[in-house]
């Protein structure tokens, strides 16, 4: 399939600047080994692909997009290293390999987050002053709000909450959805329109589609928690239910998960309408995760 490859000359595009940047970033070993085993585990490299192909969707130069990919990359892996500690998801797999704590212990997973959070701004800041110019700025003023408080952390701290206490609505999920997953993924598009210097209305177009494409993402993450296989997806399922998460599925049961799945889809395709035939890949990527086993 050709989106698959696509993805994949992305994947490797990003894995050898990202190996590099960790191996030559003058951490200790005691630091860069948590760091790199999470990385190194594997990961589909959604994000980063995103970043490149938006990025070349519009025109612009992909060299000067890798950095902003990199960075995404490391950020979302810091967030999954830091998602399943103990005192909050406690997971025990990640990516088909035993968790970072699990094999580091919490105190260095809780670290080798810090580190790649940390590293993913110097490689943004390395680029900017490589690069001065607006859209090198812009993409990283839209990396660290899809990764901050207005972004990532807020869904994630949300997710907890609602978790602890038990106080489940529509608007408490569709905050969790659109700020735990949708902003990282709004980032990645967006960050590879800035360095295009896409316009207006292309960048309300990405950000449409971030939003709608990160809630789908997200659902159908739930819905393989109760349908999918280890083999799969890499990590422990069942959790969402016995740990009390707020998800589609705990809200409105499985069956009218899976048609809000697809009325989803449908909005992000649309927003992809802006962009015509040059959206191809994210309208097959779009298709593909409705039905997605990993
Ligand atoms: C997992 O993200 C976390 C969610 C937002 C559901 P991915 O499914 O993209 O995880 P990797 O990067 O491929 O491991
Ligand atoms: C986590 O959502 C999203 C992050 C920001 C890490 P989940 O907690 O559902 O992700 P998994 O199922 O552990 O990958
Ligand atoms: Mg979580
Ligand atoms: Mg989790
Ligand atoms: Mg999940």
């Amino acid at each position: 399939m050709p989106y698959k490859r696509e993805l994949a000359r992305y994947k490797g595009i990003v894995e050898e600047k990202m190996f590099a940047i960790v191996d030559g970033c003058g951490a200790p070993k005691e630091l860069k080994s948590p760091m790199r085993y999470s990385l190194e585990a594997g990961g589909k490299r959604l994000r980063p692909a995103m970043t490149l192909y938006v990025c070349e969707m519009l025109g612009g130069d992909i060299r000067r997009a890798l950095p902003f990919a990199c960075a995404l990359e490391m950020i979302h892996t810091y967030s999954l290293i830091h998602d399943d500690l103990p005192c909050m998801d406690n997971d025990d797999y990640r990516r088909g390999m035993p968790s970072n704590h699990r094999v580091f212990g919490e105190a260095n997973a809780v670290l080798a987050g810090d580190g790649l959070l940390s590293l993913a701004f110097d490689t943004m800041l390395a680029a900017i002053a490589k690069n001065p110019c607006q859209g090198e700025i812009k993409a990283a003023q839209a990396v660290s709000e899809g990764a901050g408080v207005r972004g990532m952390v807020a869904g994630q701290a949300i997710d907890l909450s609602c978790e602890r206490s038990g106080a489940w609505d529509m608007d408490a999920l569709r905050f969790i959805h659109t700020n735990k997953t949708g902003a990282m993924i709004r980032a990645s598009l967006l960050a590879g329109g800035c360095i295009a210097d896409a316009d207006e209305d292309q960048m309300k177009a990405l950000d449409d589609f971030g939003y709608a494409y990160g809630d789908l993402f997200q659902m159908t993450d739930d819905i393989l928690d109760i349908e999918g296989s280890f083999e799969s997806m890499g990590k422990t399922l069942g959790k969402d239910a016995k740990e009390g998460k707020l998800t589609y599925i705990s809200l409105t049961g499985l069956e009218e998960a899976k048609k809000i799945a697809d009325r989803t889809a449908e909005r992000a395709l649309k927003a992809l309408e802006a962009f015509g035939e040059r959206a191809w890949l994210l309208r097959e990527l779009t298709n593909a995760t409705v039905s997605r086993k990993s």
